[in-house]
């Protein structure tokens, strides 16, 4: 059989999108289309006393403005469940800077911008506050929806700080930060009678379709959502937000399709964002470096409406062998819009701060970095008290430690020079979750040769097309067709949480399988095919036939069986999801990124000279999309701990330079070679193609190296992200 899983195939969609075929939401081809234009709160707390939308309403162009008043909330959106009792009485309170008020629909964007600018609001102000200083903090009871509880706890921390010889109590920060997909947020909304298709950027079309239909109040069924492309989402492209609810209301009355595509200002305040922490860590270690206790504490800050914590101690719980944990969470209300998941939600944060105390941890015992990581090597999951479906973490730090040549490591801080400029090398563990959702997949075999497979899952531009179009071909033995972005189709998860591999392909794996095995029985049963009783395991198949292994004359192909049955197509529907097995394993990705920069002291300066990233993530479906996302998330890695953060004006209560020229990130001139390798896993456990998480593992650890590297480099150790040069002058 022809081994398509496992190549390093080109994008099946990569040429659609290079010569603008691929219709992105915003792109969209829709008839008798109207533009609207969102207005928002400019000040960050008080109430509305008065709203004229008499100007604009007047301004050419204008069909019609549609305020805060005629809608459901565009404050308290149910992202999962039913939504709360909609009060009649509207509320008129300001909560944030930007808030959404409402959208002007108009004949062309610029009209609806001209007219939105029209619209006179006056406000009373109230004090606020943008810090979690003055702030109401609190410790919630269970986190992320309530799926994860607020505080957990192993064994003794008084105890384990007592064990202790040496202890490391740090306080480590990382600021506000926003996921800039390349793609703005966009929906175009188009009624017709009682039914909406929404075009929306989404990362989760089912979830999408349940949510507008509960804020609605239709049924979920009256709700198609469609999104076949998508230019990034890293999260906040996750939940349905409330610009959507605004073209959905808008549309209704104007009874034409509204388009809202939001300003590159406006995702700033529209779609989320992640929280600034500050984690107290504490770590406690024997002198041979076995750690006796862990002790994680993060705060994050949400908005006044949504309790949204960032779950910095995600990973801490799991990490590392020890017997005495507390990991525990404190929110403090502040005058934002509710944060959300952002590019490794809590690991990404959370390992900065536990990847930095583990090498202060090293260098105060003088052990090497990577072997106090493996005196301390979860052989199962300490938390769960698991066995790994599968674990290379070993072997990470070995194969990373060995490309990137570790061993020539001198540990004495400032120590290694390259002329000018100071060296440092550094590295981190990195860790992620494999979560598998239930995923349903319809084959369809037609008689003219064409095969399309059809799964309700996103590609959110890391591949999702190109993998499960490679299970699906040979499985079948030829090319077939891969549709997804569209509610229509047979349900998947949301492309979030790093699921979709994990769980659809299996499901596309299944179905492929079901349905060349109906073939291959039709046949058998078929006294006019040469493969007439012949036995189901001795057939194999290649370019749309099925033939003897023993004996490859004797074939029939899957076109001819299909007419001789008087069938146009033959169609397979299966679902797949976690086996009951599967639930006996703790299930993660694992690996070791290695990083060299080159500081210049007088300039304050870090650069990245060289990174070295090794994964055990399971069975790698396509090497080169693979290793685009490691690179993908390396690079955010580097913008986290060099560049990005947002800024918040503490006197206007509103974040500045919402815009791509003053948030920092990195650009090809910031960012190295970077050597990319994975472990080979057989993970028979996770689902049947051994399929693990990938798409948010690999920017994990990546600030802590590179703050590691920097401590080496320089002895100063920066806890404060992002490590910008006025931090190391
Ligand atoms: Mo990811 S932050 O779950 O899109």
């Amino acid at each position: 059989m022809n081994k398509i899983i496992g190549k390093p195939l080109d994008r099946v969609d990569g040429r659609l999108k290079v010569t603008g075929e691929a219709s992105y939401t915003a792109d969209v081809p829709i008839e008798n289309l109207t533009y609207g234009v969102i207005f928002q709160s400019a000040i960050a707390s008080g109430k509305i006393i008065q709203i004229d939308t008499s100007a604009a309403a007047i301004a050419p162009g204008v069909l019609d403005v549609v305020t805060y008043q005629q809608t459901p909330s565009l404050v308290k959106i149910p992202f999962f469940g039913p939504p709360q009792p909609q009060s009649t009485e509207k509320d008129h309170n300001i909560y944030y800077d930007g808030q959404h008020l409402g959208v002007v629909i108009a004949q062309t964007l610029e009209q609806a911008e001209t007219a939105a600018s029209k619209i006179k609001i006056i406000y009373e102000e109230a004090p606020y506050t943008v810090t979690a200083a003055g702030a109401e903090i609190f410790e919630p009871e269970s986190i992320f929806f309530g799926i994860m509880p607020g505080k957990i706890t192993r064994g003794d921390v008084e105890s384990g700080k007592a064990q202790a010889d040496v202890l490391v109590e740090q306080v480590y920060t990382t600021p506000m930060e926003h996921h800039n997909p390349l793609e703005p947020s966009a929906t175009i909304a188009v009624w017709e009678g009682d039914n909406l298709t929404l075009y929306e950027t989404t990362q989760g079309i089912s979830a999408t379709q349940r949510a507008i239909a509960s804020v609605l109040n239709i049924p979920q069924e009256n709700v198609r959502v469609i999104s076949k492309y998508l230019g990034g989402g890293f999260g906040c492209k996750a939940l349905l937000r409330s610009h959507t609810i605004l073209a959905a209301i808008a549309s209704r009355h104007v009874k034409r399709p509204v388009k809202v595509v939001l300003t590159r200002s406006q995702m700033y305040t529209a779609c989320g964002h992640r929280s600034q922490t500050e984690q107290h860590l504490t770590l406690g270690a024997t002198k041979e470096g076995k750690l006796t206790v862990i002790n994680h504490i993060g705060t994050s800050l949400t908005s006044l409406f949504d309790d949204f914590v960032e779950p910095v101690g995600a990973a801490t719980t799991m990490m590392y062998a020890c017997p005495n944990l507390e990991v525990k969470y404190r929110l403090a209300r502040i005058n934002t819009a509710t944060p959300t998941f952002m590019r490794g939600p809590g690991e990404a944060t959370g390992m900065f701060a536990l990847e930095s105390a583990m090498d202060e941890l090293a260098h105060t015992l003088n052990i090497d970095p990577i072997e106090l990581r493996l005196r301390n090597h979860a052989d199962i999951d300490p938390h769960k008290e698991l066995p790994w479906s599968s674990k290379s973490l070993k072997e990470c730090y070995q194969k990373g430690a060995e490309i990137f040549g570790w061993s020539q490591r001198n540990p004495v801080l400032r120590s290694m020079q390259d002329g000018y400029f100071l060296i440092g090398w550094g590295m981190a563990s990195a860790t992620f979750p494999t979560n598998v959702g239930t995923a349903s997949v319809k084959v369809e075999i037609f008689a003219s040769g064409e095969v399309k497979v059809r799964s309700g899952t996103q590609d959110i531009g890391t591949g999702t097309y190109t993998v499960m179009t490679q299970i699906a071909s040979e499985v079948l033995g030829l090319p077939v067709q891969f549709e997804l972005g569209d509610s229509n189709l047979p349900k998947a998860p949301i492309a979030g949480n790093s699921i979709t591999v994990a769980s659809v392909s299996p499901a596309v794996h299944k179905a492929a399988i079901a349905a060349r095995d109906r073939i291959i029985q039709m046949a058998i049963k078929d006294a006019n095919s040469l493969l007439y009783e012949s036995q189901a395991e001795d057939i194999s198949v290649e370019s749309g036939q099925i033939f003897l292994k023993q004996d490859p004359s004797k074939r029939d192909s899957y076109t001819d069986i299909l007419r001789r049955h008087g069938l146009e197509s033959l169609e397979v529907t299966e679902e797949s999801s976690a086996s009951p097995e599967s639930k006996e394993y703790a299930k993660h990705s694992f690996g070791a990124i290695f990083v060299e920069v080159a500081v210049d002291e007088l300039l304050g300066e870090v650069k990245v000279r060289r990174c070295v990233g090794v994964y055990g993530a399971g069975r790698i479906l396509n090497f080169k999309t693979a290793r685009s996302q490691v690179v993908g998330g390396i690079t955010w890695g580097i913008g986290m701990a060099l560049m990005e953060k947002t800024v918040m004006d503490i006197n206007q209560g509103r974040i500045v330079g919402a815009n791509l020229s003053d948030y920092l990130i990195p650009v090809h001139a910031d960012i190295p070679n970077m050597e990319v390798q994975f472990v080979e896993e057989h993970d028979p456990f996770v689902n049947a193609l051994g399929t693990k998480s990938l798409g948010e593992l690999p920017i994990v650890g990546v600030a802590a190296a590179i703050s590691n590297a920097v401590y080496h480099a320089t002895g100063k150790r920066i806890r404060d992200l992002p490590i910008t040069p006025d931090k190391l002058l």
